[in-house]
């Protein structure tokens, strides 16, 4: 039996915040004490843990290891590495980058900092010669992020599209299951815990925009922040629109999608990120992705296509991807290495929303009579948007139109909206929905 021996001094943790994720950290770095030291080759101890309130109840968590001083972790000469989980962009940023300065190496789940402040911390931690690892901040226990960075690094990413808030996807699987509307759905994902008391981070898309952010940085090379990303959240989604969409064969996903754009027949020039409702044909694999869980779909120009799933959030499945980062720079430290550092070589330019292309779902009211459908298709044709197909319900004085079209710019579909709200026989555009997953 080959047993890896323990090469060195024990290496000291210090833990900045500790709520659903840090008290899972805390609990497993103590149960899985002897695993997690023959894995990484030296005891790994939790020696200081930072928060506001040390009079918190924290079973199984020793009191005497609380702090409310933040900075007596990242200034101890004692500690190595560093747990950042207490989330928000300040003091967390300051801390960081002041642990890294120290010589420390650094784990975070902080998808709101990286998505900020990604690029200065990873230049930061390559200054200093010290690891920065971050896997728990994208879907939670998937490991995405380093098979981007190491797995698929020799190969070339095209797009990456995947469904990276576990809320939302609850949210929308309720709606598409139940019939439910969004604020009865909302209350019940509340009720369950998976949405904040305040859920704008998750319905709004900002949490899938960070998310999408990072995703795009590490897969094309370049520096993406959260205000690159084109979002809309899933709020205007009615139970009306997940109906029509079921019964033409679709599910709505909240979608986070980083993609190259062909420019000028050259690849590659520029990406776009957006974060939006999308329709999925129902045998689409992103399309069966139920409740609060997370994939994401990766398309490489070698591997092809590529899927990851699991849980994105919760205590213990973000902790076992931050162990996992905790282990790997134990073991780049009895190496004498470091792991793989950011490259944003590539410096691609992030292309307005208007350049993005797909297709789209047009519902709208109009008048029932003859020679509606050919004015409303003159509208697309007059901006160049293909129709793909047409439904018609309703009877009487009004009728409801469904569109589908082709594959169109935002900037040409955004000017028929325009104009189709402009006509006379359109008494309102209830809802345009993008479309994804239909092979061209
Ligand atoms: P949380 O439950 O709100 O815990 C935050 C912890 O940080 C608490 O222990 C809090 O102390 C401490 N803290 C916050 N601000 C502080 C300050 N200024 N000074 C001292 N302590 C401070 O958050 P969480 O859900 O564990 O999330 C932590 C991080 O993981 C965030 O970046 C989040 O985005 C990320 N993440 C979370 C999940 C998830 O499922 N929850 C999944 C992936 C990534 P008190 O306990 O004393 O209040
Ligand atoms: N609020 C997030 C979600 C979890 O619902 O996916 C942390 O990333």
């Amino acid at each position: 039996m080959f047993e890896r021996r323990l090469l060195g001094k024990p290496l000291n943790v210090g833990m900045l915040g500790c709520g659903h994720v840090g008290t899972e950290v805390a609990r497993l770095l103590v149960a899985n004490q002897q695993d997690l030291a023959a894995r990484a080759g030296v005891p790994l101890t939790l020696k200081k843990i930072a928060v506001r309130d040390i009079s918190k109840s924290r079973p199984g968590i020793p009191q005497e290891l609380f702090t409310t001083d933040l900075a007596s972790i990242v200034d101890d000469p004692d500690i190595d590495l560093v747990i950042e989980v207490m989330g928000g962009i300040e003091p967390a940023h300051e801390l960081i980058l002041r642990a890294m300065k120290n010589g420390k190496g650094v784990v975070t789940a902080n998808k709101a900092l990286l998505a900020k402040h990604g690029a200065e911390l990873f230049h930061a931690s390559d200054l200093a010669d010290v690891d920065f690892y971050y896997e728990a901040a994208v879907a939670g226990a998937i490991p995405i992020l380093r098979p981007l960075a190491e797995s698929l690094v020799g190969d070339h990413v095209e797009r990456v599209m995947g469904i990276i808030n576990g809320t939302t996807n609850y949210i929308l699987t309720k709606m598409h299951e139940s019939g439910s509307s969004f604020k009865d759905a909302l209350a019940e994902a509340q009720a369950l815990g998976y949405a904040e008391a305040d859920p704008t981070a998750d319905v709004e898309g900002f949490d899938a925009a960070a998310k999408a952010a990072i995703l795009a940085g590490l897969s094309f090379h370049s520096v993406v922040t959260d205000e690159d990303v084109y979002r809309e959240g899933i709020t205007g989604i009615t139970a009306e629109d997940v109906k029509v969409a079921k019964e033409m064969g679709f599910v709505i996903k909240l979608l986070a999608i980083a993609e190259a754009n062909e420019v000028h027949g050259s690849k590659e020039e520029t990406i776009t990120v957006r974060v939006h409702p999308t329709l999925l044909p129902q045998n689409h694999p992103l399309a069966s992705v139920r409740e609060a869980f997370n994939a994401v779909f990766v398309q490489c120009e070698s591997a092809g296509e590529l899927m990851f799933y699991g849980r994105g959030a919760g205590g213990a499945p973000t902790a076992s991807a931050i162990l996992g980062d905790l282990v790997a720079i134990a073991r780049n430290r009895n190496e004498g290495s470091l792991g793989p550092t950011e490259t944003d070589y590539a410096d691609l330019d992030i292309a307005p929303i208007g350049l993005a292309r797909t297709r789209y779902l047009i519902r709208m009211h109009v008048a029932d009579k003859p020679g509606v459908l050919a004015a409303v298709a003159q509208v697309f044709s007059a901006n160049a948007v293909s129709i793909l197909s047409v439904r018609q319900s309703g009877r009487g004085e009004h009728a409801e139109l469904t569109i589908m079209t082709h594959i169109a710019p935002e900037s040409d579909l955004a000017n028929t909206v325009k104009d189709l709200k402009r006509n006379e026989v359109v008494t309102e555009v209830e809802s345009v929905i993008r479309v994804e997953g239909i092979p061209a």
